[in-house]
């Protein structure tokens, strides 16, 4: 028979893995709440059209990346491509404004971009996603900025660069689009790629964030919105720089940071790494002030950011599991029982561990113990069984002692035992 094999782009995570995935949870969840953010979990599958009204028509993202199909009624269905948009949309229908003038959410799991798939980027992939909406502060921005480093420092990333850049609001950005169309016309059309033929003419910012290397060396002499930015905007921008200067977090502008989705007003960033190639960013986020009232919610602001996972996991190396306690072997059938009897009484007191499913030669099981990685082999034999006693094996000195089996959960949970 063939082998049915996993579709391109998506990822078995194997336990190391998803040990790795699941510690990144557990950090985000303790960072987060400490700042007030709180979980909430959301459908993968949408409606198309709430991420092509929120994301942008125009994006790279709703023109070719999104998994889309009909559902049994021939409505448009979408596989989030990203968290945000779900996220305002139970917002709106869950009147959670009502209840609160600030909400702070995130939320955790897969996305999917029909993106072609190389180190970093998979078409199944997985966000830590938060959300802050209700606040037009630029005090939120830097606090975010601030929860975003602590998180990345616990979990042992600080060698990491953070981009910044205002992308102006409604009010000034056009008179920038402007200038910028002004200048894309001074070139003529073949020097574009074709999709920045058509992106000049419906949201010529998004010629910026073009990756072909003909439209980046064009753009280099393009304007620079943080010349455009009304005072309003430079103002916000203004606080929140000064917030993060005076806490010495450091970040460098980068005039150039518009980002993928159209949603962003004003403060947006980047996390960069210069250690996995060419799909460096581990995280990105910014402000949405106009996102809510654009889902038919109330005009709201919001500002939020996402960490991708395997970006983060690829950082940190493989997970590590951690060290079982004990490997409990049997050596002949009738010690099969007590051993199972052994470990639930150990698994009782908290420790983990495995037993022996079947009689084997004391080689072959210390070699299983071995393998596991156990801290300690409990062998049970014949005469141990006569005796009511087990056989200790500390598999890290090979130092072996019998002892009344009584005792060895003592033994085992000694304080120096367990770390
Ligand atoms: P984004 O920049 O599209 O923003 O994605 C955030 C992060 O997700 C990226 O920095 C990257 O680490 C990871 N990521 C994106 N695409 C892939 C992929 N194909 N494979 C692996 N990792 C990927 C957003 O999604 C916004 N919703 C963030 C946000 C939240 N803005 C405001 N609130």
């Amino acid at each position: 028979m063939d082998k049915i094999q996993k579709i391109k782009g998506f990822a078995d995570l194997l336990p190391d893995q998803a040990s790795q995935f699941a510690r990144l949870e557990t950090v985000a969840k303790t960072v987060f709440g400490r700042y007030g953010y709180r979980e909430i979990r959301l459908p993968i599958l949408e409606r198309t059209e709430l991420f092509a009204r929120s994301i942008g028509e125009e994006t790279d993202v709703v023109q070719k990346e999104m998994y889309t199909f009909p559902d049994r009624k021939g409505r448009s269905l979408t596989m989030r491509p990203e968290a945000t948009a779900g996220v305002m949309r139970a917002y709106i229908e869950n009147n959670m404004h009502a209840a609160q003038e600030l909400s702070k959410l995130y939320c955790t799991g897969p996305m999917f971009r029909y993106e072609r798939p190389q180190k970093g980027r998979m078409r199944q992939f997985h966000q830590l996603d938060v959300e802050a909406v209700g606040s037009p502060s630029p005090y939120l921005d830097a606090e975010m900025l601030f929860m975003l480093a602590d998180f990345l420092g616990e979990i042992g990333l600080t060698d990491l660069s953070v981009e910044l850049n205002s992308l102006g609001c409604p009010a000034c950005r056009p008179a920038y689009q402007d200038a910028l169309n002004a200048y894309f016309r001074g070139f003529d059309s073949g020097s574009l790629c074709e999709d920045c033929l058509r992106r000049k003419l419906t949201n010529p910012l998004r010629v910026l964030d073009c990756k072909v290397p003909g439209c980046r060396e064009l753009t280099k002499g393009a304007p620079s919105l943080a010349n455009y930015l009304c005072d309003e905007c430079r103002e916000h921008f203004a606080v929140v720089t000064g917030l993060l200067d005076k806490a010495g977090f450091s970040y460098v502008l980068n005039p150039r940071l518009v980002r993928g989705l159209d949603y962003y007003v004003r403060t947006t960033f980047e996390v960069v790494s210069g250690k996995i190639g060419s799909q460096s960013a581990v995280a990105g986020g910014g402000r949405y002030d106009g996102l809510v009232s654009a889902l038919g919610g109330p005009e709201l602001p919001g500002v939020g950011f996402a960490c991708g996972m395997e970006r983060l996991a690829l950082l940190l190396g493989q997970g590590e599991t951690p060290a079982p306690d004990f490997f409990i072997a049997a050596l002949c059938p009738e010690a099969l029982g007590p051993a199972l009897e052994l470990a639930q009484a150990l698994r009782a007191q908290g420790l983990s561990g495995e037993c022996a499913l079947a009689a084997k030669s004391a080689k072959n099981q210390l070699r299983q113990a071995a393998r596991l990685g156990a801290k300690r082999c409990l062998i049970l034999g014949e005469s141990e069984l006569a005796n009511n006693t087990v056989v200790v094996k500390d598999m890290a000195t090979a130092e072996q002692t019998s002892l009344p089996r009584v005792d060895v959960t003592a033994l085992l949970t000694r304080p120096s035992e367990a770390k």
